[in-house]
């Protein structure tokens, strides 16, 4: 299992442990090292500096192999600048990005040898990211969890090497190693696998939503626009049935003014990841958990090592 991935990173397995919002976290990285892959996790799991640089140095002293860092380069991340300088100072492996652009962080991480891999849903997109220099780009593909794509990998991947020729990962739909040989098939240099390692018992979320994992499969995903503004993901739980998933009235109404719009998307995010925070890590009846349809591989609680197995094992 030799890949492009594998050798720029020096890890075992050429699969990346995808950065998932309110789950990734230390304990899951260190596993993920010593199962011989690696993992990334989003600086915005962090409230405050001192806590980022607190798994930062914790990570630098356990992890036996490289991590990563996810950083959201659009104006909803405010501490973008701050998380940026810290990754640069503790010189992390790499740095997943996603939304907004690119560019200052490929600026600022060249220099110092950190790679920069770019989450890309179509050729539009990658059109304006692989200009500016990335490393590689993750082909989020309509099977993916949390932010999806529009396209299935099916077409994407190939797509994005034939007009790019740089390294592409894949992210999504991933659960077993039949799943991670289709992508290489494909062409892709590895993947990176979010879902199945909710259910983990090093992540940090509640055990109802670890549970969910076991009792839905791919057919209980749907995908809603109440969170951000553009669709995630969820388990389609009985209260996620009663709250639909589009956006209300007043902020489509809202929407409408230019002056307004940007407001009202922040109000959005914010409020859908708050709620995303509740019902991740404490009991309540507001059921809103982000899973992809990968969640299906999911069948028991199993240690990060259990997951890498069954999708490097044939
Ligand atoms: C619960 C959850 C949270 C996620 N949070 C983030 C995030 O904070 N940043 C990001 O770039 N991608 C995020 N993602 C997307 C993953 O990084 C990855 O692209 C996706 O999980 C791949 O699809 P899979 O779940 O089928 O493996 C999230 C996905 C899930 C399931």
């Amino acid at each position: 299992m030799n890949t492009h991935l594998t050798e720029i990173l020096g890890i075992r397995y050429p699969i990346i442990m995808a950065p998932m919002f309110l789950v990734s976290n230390t304990k899951m990285l260190i596993a993920a090292a010593d199962a011989g892959i690696t993992g990334c996790v989003p600086a915005l799991n962090y409230r405050t500096d001192s806590d980022f640089r607190a798994a930062l140095d914790e990570l630098k002293l356990n992890c036996k192999g490289p991590f990563g860092v996810n950083l959201i380069a659009n104006r909803s991340n405010y501490r973008f600048e701050e998380q940026l300088n810290t990754c640069l100072e503790y010189k992390v492996d790499y740095i997943i990005t996603s939304l907004g652009s690119p560019k200052a962080i490929i600026e600022a991480c060249r220099p110092l040898g950190i790679k920069v891999f770019c989450d890309v849903i179509n050729l539009e997109y990658a059109r304006k990211v692989v200009p500016l220099g990335c490393d590689a780009l993750i082909a989020v593909s309509s099977e993916a969890g949390g932010h999806c794509g529009t396209e299935s990998y099916k077409t994407l991947i190939p797509d994005l090497i034939r007009e790019f020729g740089i390294p592409v990962i894949s992210a999504g739909g991933v659960g077993d190693h039949r799943g991670l040989e289709e992508k290489l098939t494909l062409g892709a240099c590895g993947v990176s696998v979010g879902s199945p390692f909710i259910a983990t018992h090093e992540s940090p979320v509640s055990q109802d939503y670890k549970n969910a994992c076991i009792q839905y499969g791919k057919n209980d995903i749907v995908k809603t626009t109440k969170l951000s503004g553009v669709p995630c993901t969820v388990i389609n739980t009985p209260y996620q049935q009663s709250i639909g998933t589009e956006i209300n009235w007043l902020e489509k109404f809202l929407h409408k003014f230019k002056f307004l719009k940007k407001y009202v998307k922040m109000l959005t995010y914010w409020k859908g990841m708050k709620s995303l925070e509740k019902a991740a890590l404490g009991a309540t009846y507001k059921t809103i958990w982000c899973a992809g349809p990968s969640i299906e591989y999911t069948h028991k609680i199993e240690t990060v090592q259990e997951v890498v197995d069954r999708l490097i094992k044939k």
